[in-house]
């Protein structure tokens, strides 16, 4: 196994004014992966990020960046990362290729062109290379936001909320460029609170609420742990009433009495089997069976309710 990403060890941030936004906060990701951390508005995201990158001070534990400490090696660390800030902050007047440019030269690299170029096609921003900032739309400013935190080629991205206040396009070619940075072996963290976004691109989860980090699974493991399966079984033929067998394993029967259903947790596979095999005793006549499994988003919102 390679050397973790980044080792996020017992963490915790109170700001100045005694608001504790982090509370003990640990966390290992993979290299190559990428991560999302998953939570409402206000969670701690941006904070948690902000802290690892080094823009605002723990209060009490350490990071560490390819094993280098992001306070005691701040330098080093920072060139191993690119990052993406929530808010837009871009140089009005400049133009987007020496945004992207100078962003390269202030980590103290020698320029390359090449690279930028290639930057700046695979962001849908070549066309646009000379012109200033100001003259772009709120989209093509973010995509000059990506192009600067990969200036420098980054091992390790992050990315806060990349998909807000985004258009769907902008939404579809950010993910396109994430998978792609990840087949380059670029390491991917995300912070989002569209599930949608989570489910799309993830590896693995992280679910943080009220500064703590609630759980951490991959992606499936957690659907397939915390999911529920709704089965419905619409019959050839309405009857009146359930047959016993089936109500005893916890099926019910719609009011037109046509349909058997159940609900059952994911994980337990055992289900379905039991049922067709319960009606198949019956003899009822089945004409279309159909399955719905929850969610990331229910089980998020199930997780983070069960944390209020
Ligand atoms: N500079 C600050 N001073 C005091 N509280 C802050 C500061 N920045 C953020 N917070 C608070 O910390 C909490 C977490 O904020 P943030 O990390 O921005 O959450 P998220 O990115 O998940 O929406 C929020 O309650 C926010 O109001
Ligand atoms: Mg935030």
């Amino acid at each position: 196994m390679s050397e973790p990403a980044l080792v996020v060890e017992r963490l915790s941030k109170t700001y100045a004014n005694g608001f504790t936004a982090l509370e003990d906060v640990s966390l290992t990701i993979e290299t190559g992966e990428i991560f999302a951390l998953l939570g409402p508005n206000g969670a701690g995201k941006t904070t948690l990020i902000s802290t690892v990158c080094g823009l605002s001070q723990a209060s009490e534990g350490n990071a560490k960046i390819f094993g280098i400490d992001t306070v005691a090696q701040y330098k080093q660390a920072r060139t191993l990362v690119g990052l993406v800030p929530q808010e837009l902050t871009t140089d009005a007047f400049e133009t987007v290729w020496n945004t992207v440019s100078f962003s390269r030269a202030l980590f103290g690299l020698p320029p390359n062109p090449a690279h930028i170029e290639n930057i700046l096609k695979r962001l849908t921003l070549w066309e646009k290379r000379n012109s200033p900032l100001m003259a772009l739309s709120g989209g093509m400013k973010r995509r000059v936001m990506i192009a600067k935190a990969l200036s420098h080629e980054p091992k390790i991205l992050f990315l806060d909320e990349p998909s807000a206040g985004v258009d769907v396009s902008l939404r579809r070619d950010m993910w396109t460029m994430v998978s792609d940075l990840k087949q380059q072996g670029v390491t991917i963290i995300l912070t989002t609170h569209y599930i949608e976004e989570a489910e799309e691109l993830a590896d693995r989860v992280g679910i943080i609420n009220g500064g703590k980090i609630l759980l951490v699974n991959t992606k499936r493991e957690l659907m397939e742990q915390l999911g529920q399966k709704h089965l419905v079984v619409t019959l050839a033929n309405p009857i009146a009433t359930l047959p016993e067998s089936l109500s005893a394993i916890g099926a019910t029967l719609n009011n037109a009495g046509d349909q058997v259903q159940l609900s059952y947790e994911t994980k337990d596979t055992g289900r379905l089997g039991e049922l067709m095999e319960m009606l198949a005793q019956t003899q009822l006549k089945v004409a279309d069976i159909q399955t719905e499994q929850s969610s990331l988003e229910d089980i998020f919102l199930s997780i983070v309710g069960e944390s209020a």
